[in-house]
């Protein structure tokens, strides 16, 4: 695991878009997974810059992203569907039909949750896969528990991730407490991985990824098998609060 410890969220935002950047550049037909919550949205402001610059053009990239509440329909405002078109997809050259997020009203998650994968391995597979960190350690939907999941599957929301989540509704309440979610090895399939994380409320769960430890009970500590894996944070994920 490589780490690039940046001096703030700017910084941070600036050198993962840097990667995907250059992974597009160098393979325009990159498939690439994507993540939602607030630690990317200032990397898509940035890719958004560089495609309207024409430094970068997704018009071959595929993307796929991690999660999906359940039920939620696609064109609800809290749903990572909406969410991925107003942070990015709408606003670059990325074509939508090359756009995937897991179906939050399938009749039968299982079937979608199946054709999901198969759909990523049929692509050719993820060559970059963006992921956020839980304050728990989750990535993807993937909650701390006793057994991880491999393929993407239908889980429920832990408690510490529907109060952190519910900073986005309006109350605790509406928060769904389901998720369709790629699984452990659907993420570790992943030719490369960035791991994004800033702020001072992830200092723990970071530091948890620099020990040799890999245990379900901190289910990003398992990307520690991945052979490429680069951690972009900031100061405070890294080092704690700073005065
Ligand atoms: C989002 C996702 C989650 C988030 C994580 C961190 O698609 O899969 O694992 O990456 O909850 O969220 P933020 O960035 O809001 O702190």
């Amino acid at each position: 695991m490589r780490v690039v410890i940046c001096e703030n969220y700017e910084e941070m935002s600036k050198q993962a878009a840097k990667l995907v950047i250059s992974q597009v550049n160098l393979k325009p037909n990159s498939i690439l997974g994507l993540a939602t919550g607030s630690t990317p949205i200032g990397m898509y402001d940035k890719l958004i810059e560089a495609n309207k610059k024409g430094e970068v053009d997704f018009s071959e990239v595929t993307t796929f992203n991690l999660d999906e509440y359940y039920p939620l329909s696609a064109d609800n405002d809290q749903s990572y569907h909406y969410f991925m078109n107003e942070h990015l997809f709408s606003k670059t050259n990325i074509p939508f039909e090359r756009t995937h997020v897991p179906d939050g009203e399938a009749a039968n998650p299982e079937k979608e949750c199946e054709e999901y994968d198969k759909k990523i391995d049929a692509a050719g597979g993820i060559d970059l896969q963006i992921l956020g960190i839980g304050q728990n350690g989750h990535i993807g939907f993937n909650e701390p528990d006793k057994n991880l999941i491999a393929g993407t599957h239908l889980t429920g929301l832990t408690d510490s991730t529907i109060e952190a989540n519910s900073r986005f509704f309006e109350k605790k309440e509406d928060v769904p407490t389901k998720a369709l979610t790629m699984g452990i090895a659907s993420i570790l399939k992943s030719k490369k991985i960035i791991i994004m994380a800033n702020g001072a409320a992830k200092h723990e769960v970071v530091s948890a990824l620099m020990t040799p430890d890999i245990t379900t009970d901190i289910p990003a500590t398992m990307l520690k098998v991945h052979s490429d894996v680069v951690v972009i944070c900031d100061k405070e994920a890294f080092y704690g609060k700073q005065n």
